[in-house]
């Protein structure tokens, strides 16, 4: 019998997000290239007389307990396909940061679903997790498969994307999170009523991806979310702006924001402009990492 089963799971940047208009569902038609990106979650599930979800880590205070959770939707997905009960303790050691455009809780809901899988020994097959993962919301599949994915549909029907080598981030984190409802919401209102342009990723970027031509990319880089996070925070295009100006090869919002990423050259690029970025005060934390990275993994099972 199983004790616990640990899987670690990483945070995600849009290198192009191109928002399609509003649909009848009130969802919006997606073409964005993710890149998994080495900040991780750790999800460990265990027997609980209940489902009951803890919160580990700096972010602790601000990780949602009750069925608010996706994690907490996760478990009793997995608890209904394989015919148990859904009273497990879910424990979210969290690094990535919280309502940040990184995916943070679509990451602890794929994790969750992967180590509920290999707690009850379920054995659900791949295309059938991917498919709970789409129900759970539109980012959950790709937290689940990692690496750098083409997403389509709500940004949950995917497709690998080929990608040489390693890209360096810097990203510059706040306390406070945005509402991703709320900024497709300000989307919408900045681009009228008779906006239908449908997104497309241009060949130029999935070029440079293939290639892992980082100055290309960065030229390259575009979220059609940012006007939106910097209309309601203002202060991040002026973040944006300093970290070109501190040497980075591109910045973009990550997601919905508020979260800015910016692609450096390398290591030592990346040190100078966390140091820019902090010195400058207008950020509450910055972190360094690369990408692509693998998605929701095992890392651990007690018995
Ligand atoms: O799918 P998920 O629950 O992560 O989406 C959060 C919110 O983001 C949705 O309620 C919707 O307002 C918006 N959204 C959207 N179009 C998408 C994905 C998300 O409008 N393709």
């Amino acid at each position: 019998m199983t004790k616990s089963v640990t899987v670690r799971v990483p945070g995600k940047v849009n290198v192009f997000l191109g928002v399609g208009p509003r649909e009848f569902s009130g969802y919006h038609e997606l073409a964005t290239i993710f890149q998994a990106v080495g900040i991780y979650d750790e999800v460990t599930v265990s027997a609980s007389e209940s489902l009951r979800i803890t919160g580990l880590g700096p972010f602790a205070n601000q990780i949602p307990t009750d069925q608010d959770n996706l994690a907490w939707q996760a478990a009793e997905l997995v608890a209904r396909a394989c015919g148990q009960e859904p009273s497990v303790h879910i424990q979210i050691d969290k690094s990535i940061p919280i309502a940040a455009g990184m995916a943070g809780g679509s990451a602890d809901a794929a994790a969750t679903l992967l180590a509920c899988d290999a707690f009850w020994n379920a054995g659900i097959p791949r295309d059938q997790l991917d498919a709970m993962a789409a129900t759970l919301g539109s980012d959950v599949p790709f937290m689940l498969h990692g690496g750098c994915a083409l997403g389509m549909g709500r940004g949950d029907v995917l497709s690998p994307v080929m990608i040489r080598g390693n890209f360096h981030w810097v990203f510059a984190v706040f306390d406070e999170g945005l509402s991703t409802a709320q900024i497709y919401e300000k989307t919408d209102e900045l681009r009228g009523l008779d906006f239908e342009t449908e997104p497309e990723v241009p060949t130029e970027l999935l070029s440079a991806l293939a290639r892992g031509d980082a100055p290309a990319l960065g030229r390259l880089l575009h979220n059609d979310l940012q006007l939106a996070a910097t209309v309601a925070r203002p202060k991040l295009g002026r973040i944006l702006e300093q970290g070109i100006d501190s040497g980075a090869l591109g910045a973009i919002i990550s997601g919905s924001g508020p979260t800015c990423a910016f692609l450096v050259r390398d290591e030592s690029s990346a040190i100078d402009l966390v140091l820019a970025l902090k010195a400058s005060g207008l950020v509450d934390d910055v972190l360094h990492t690369h990408g692509p990275v693998h998605g929701a993994r095992v890392i651990s099972t007690s018995r």
